[in-house]
């Protein structure tokens, strides 16, 4: 069994963190999104894993995520020229596949379950396909399903106008070697796309054995900003457990499930776990309350921050009310001078949100 992960694309929702790099190297929990992805991919014991880049985004994957080694896997990288659909990348990727089975799964899925019972399922009963599904609310805006009684798949269609029931697809699935016939059966959606969801379709169609499973535990489909710091939420609540205590001497309190790395430095700041904090950062008289995650090279003075992201080397200074549910890119500057300030100096990217609220 293979392995093909699409990181590809060009994030539009996250924009503008994705105008700067891939949105599936966005940190949940200080680690990129896609890791986790890598990661239940080897626990399941798949190791032969192609990831699948895009020519904007993919020399920063390919560096950052390397030949596998630190995952234990076998990393190959394949180069998709344009967004051209998810069956398009599978078609892209069809000589490192080969005749082989492989499981596929989209760079920013989030999945709470182990993949391993699913591929048990897919092999045991000789399937063609085995999809994953989700209960969720806004269903448009996905692939959805239509099952019968027994559970058994009635048909699949690609973000429907009117769903036929509020099961989405979710952005794992398990392949036999004949989605490839299937998949040049198949001509571009009304987007332009070449769907995947279309050619699973078509197995049906064909009465190939195509099966469909509900997830059990959470699913995040980590595309924007609310859905990103729900997935540092979750994340932060079921898999943080260490705690690194050592301030003490500094006038700091820190309580709970506190993670901080190598030589930063906290100074007179309260810090309520669940809190992650990366390497190399100077917090000072600062609170930072649960379910935030702070990376690499931050600087925090004078601030008080609850249940944000803050992305690697930014600087936020003398704010004197608390921020709260807010993504902070790269590099970004939030800096107040001490006193209360009468005017607000800026500088706004492109479709940067900013509440003053
Ligand atoms: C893709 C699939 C869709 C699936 C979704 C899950 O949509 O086409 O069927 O439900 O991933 O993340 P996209 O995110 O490319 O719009």
């Amino acid at each position: 069994m293979k392995a093909l992960i699409l990181s590809g694309g060009k994030g539009t929702r996250l924009r503008p963190l994705t105008y700067t790099g891939a949105k599936q190297l966005v940190p949940v929990m200080n680690k990129p999104i896609l890791w986790y992805g890598i990661e239940n991919i080897v626990a399941s014991g798949v190791t032969d894993i192609g990831i699948i880049i895009s020519p904007e985004t993919g020399d920063e994957i390919r560096a950052l995520t390397g030949n596998g080694e630190r995952f234990g896997a076998r990393i190959s990288y394949i180069l998709q020229e344009s967004p051209a659909g998810l069956a398009h990348a599978v078609k892209t990727a069809q000589p490192f596949l080969g005749e082989s089975p492989f499981l596929m799964y989209l760079g920013d899925n989030l999945i709470q379950d182990q993949l391993h019972t699913f591929i048990e399922k897919f092999k045991q009963n000789h399937l063609d396909a085995l999809i994953l599904l989700k209960h969720v609310n806004n269903p448009t805006a996905f692939g959805v399903a239509k099952l019968d009684s027994q559970g058994r798949i009635l048909q699949l269609v690609e973000k429907p106008k009117e769903p036929p029931s509020n099961l989405a697809l979710v952005g794992i699935y398990f392949f036999s070697p004949q989605i490839h016939q299937a998949i040049s059966a198949i001509r571009p959606s009304q987007r332009g796309e070449l769907e995947i969801t279309d050619a699973i379709q078509q197995l049906i169609h064909h009465s190939q054995s195509v099966e469909a499973c509900e997830l059990l535990g959470w699913w995040l489909d980590t595309g924007k900003k609310d859905d990103l710091l729900e997935a540092n939420r979750i994340l932060l609540d079921t898999s943080l457990f260490a705690s690194a205590l050592c301030f003490e001497n500094s006038k700091s309190h820190i309580t709970g499930r506190v993670k901080v790395g190598e030589d930063t430095q906290i100074i007179q700041s309260t810090i309520r776990g669940p809190v992650v904090i990366g390497e190399n950062c100077r917090i000072e008289n600062c609170f930072i309350g649960p379910y935030s995650s702070i990376g690499d090279n931050v600087t925090l003075v004078n601030a008080e921050i609850d249940h944000s992201v803050v992305l690697e080397g930014a600087t936020i200074e003398n704010i004197d009310c608390r921020i709260v549910d807010s993504v902070v890119g790269r590099r970004a500057h939030l800096i107040a001078m001490p006193k209360r300030p009468k005017a607000l100096r800026f500088m706004i990217g492109d479709d940067c949100q900013i509440e003053l609220t």
